[in-house]
């Protein structure tokens, strides 16, 4: 008899692989199958991210409901970068959690479930950790991971705590990966890594070929059900002309980029140890803009780092008005623990963050509703993946932006032609032309 299994993904794209893997795993080992009411359970997982403050803090109240409402004898198990960072003190602050899983340990689920108070948070190289059973949420999009773990020393951030040191996983593998999903109807393979243009560094064991991000994006590219490629994240420090113009001229390389910038003052930019300045980043994005023009830029932005001046924001809103992004994540600075940036002094006053990211998000919104103006008329190849309940179809174009028009199931898994007739700044939406 088959079991339930309700699980919930907080977080970044990393951890919606992860959760697909889990469920994989439990599926064919286990026969759980997925559900959407928790209460009908058999066992409850919450896959956490870590990587500000405010969900860490809701985690504990969460699993208090789910303590009630729960049937009689139904497990719960904690995952991902909170598991890891916070390990053991899961069990103390919430004894009735059955077993704490970190974000480089979800492939011992199956150990996990069945053994009381299972506890793995260890971040050191793990092959397992890449080897397993196949299951994906969509049969449209493949996320495929690349590498795990980062080596950056970012002093605001948690990940490499949780998810350890970066390791490329070996080409052929991937190969493999993609092959598959292409096989099975995913026209377009999503990479996944922390730090993807830096494929290639480490891999497990010794190998001897030499290749990077550029050669791997190539090599997939000949794979031929494949029509698109995306990637995330890849880091601005990393965008030698070589990737540029790999991304630039490989036709099947979807044409929207995520640059996390972070902050736009090289002063900020060297506290928070990201390797590059405010020039570098600027002559980067106006490069891809110039090589790509109808790209799209996405971008993280932390304002209010500790020490950040008037002057050191302005900076940050100086490249907003530059670089003119297609959408930005913007946060507060959230002081994380295991961090340097946890120990700075000259914490930023949680008034004057506020009116910073208002400020950001303000301007922000000014140059998205410009940008959205200007995509009337267009014509666009959407890639069709989602029916929504309003009798509208949703896709992206290759350039990223969310499109919808009125469409049925026969559209998904489709890429066609739209033409925008009204667009709005959280998307298009347009007729079928072809
Ligand atoms: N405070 C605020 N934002 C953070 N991020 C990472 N660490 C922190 C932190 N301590 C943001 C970065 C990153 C995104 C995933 O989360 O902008 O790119
Ligand atoms: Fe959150 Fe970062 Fe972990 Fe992703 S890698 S789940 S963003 S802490």
């Amino acid at each position: 008899m088959s079991k339930k299994l309700y699980i919930e993904t907080l977080g970044c794209a990393m951890n919606t692989r992860d959760t697909e893997h889990i469920i994989a795993e439990l599926r064919t080992k286990e026969s759980y199958e997925l559900c959407s009411d928790a209460k009908q359970a058999d066992l409850i997982m919450i896959n956490t991210c870590s990587v500000r403050e405010k969900p860490v803090n809701k985690l504990f109240s969460e699993i208090g409901v789910f303590n009630k409402l729960k049937k009689e004898g139904a497990k719960i198990g904690i995952c991902g970068c909170t598991a890891s960072h916070l390990g053991d003190e899961i069990f103390k602050r919430a004894p009735s959690v059955s077993f704490v899983l970190g974000a480089r340990n979800v492939s011992k689920v199956v150990k996990a479930v069945n053994t009381e108070k299972f506890l793995d948070v260890d971040i050191d190289y793990d092959e397992s950790t890449y080897a397993f059973s196949e299951f994906r949420g969509s049969s449209y999009k493949a996320f495929v991971n690349i590498s795990i773990g980062c080596d950056k020393k970012c002093t605001y951030c948690i990940v490499p705590h949780t998810r350890g040191d970066e390791i490329s996983i070996p080409p052929e593998l991937i190969i493999q990966e993609a092959r598959k999903a292409a096989k099975n109807g995913a026209k377009e393979i999503f990479l996944l890594g922390q730090n993807v243009n830096n494929y290639g560094r480490r891999f497990s064991s010794k190998r001897d070929e030499k290749m990077d991000f550029s050669d791997l994006l190539n090599m997939i590219s000949e794979i031929e059900e494949v029509e698109r490629i995306r990637f995330t994240s890849p880091h601005p420090l990393h965008m030698d002309d070589k990737f540029l113009e790999t991304f630039a001229n490989n036709p099947k390389v979807c044409k929207s980029m995520h640059m996390p910038l972070q902050s736009g003052s090289t002063h900020i930019l060297e506290e928070m140890k990201r390797g590059y300045t405010k020039e570098w980043f600027l002559n980067r994005a106006l490069k891809l803009r110039e090589l790509v023009p109808e790209v799209s830029i996405s971008t993280d932005i932390i304002v209010a780092f500790p020490g950040e001046s008037d002057e050191d924001f302005e900076d940050s809103m100086d490249v907003l008005e530059k670089v003119r992004f297609e959408q930005i994540f913007a946060f507060k600075y959230s002081a994380r623990p295991l961090t340097k940036a946890a120990e700075f002094t000259n914490q930023v006053d949680n008034a004057v963050a506020s009116e910073r990211l208002k400020r950001l998000q303000t301007r922000q919104n000014d140059i998205l509703d410009e940008i959205s103006s200007s995509n009337s008329k267009n014509i666009l190849e959407v890639y069709f993946e989602e029916l929504r309940n309003n009798g509208m179809v949703a896709g992206r174009s290759d350039n990223n932006a969310l499109v919808q028009v009125e469409g049925n199931e026969e559209l998904l898994g489709t890429i066609r032609k739209v033409l925008i007739t009204n667009p709005r700044r959280l998307a298009l939406y347009g007729e079928i032309v072809k």
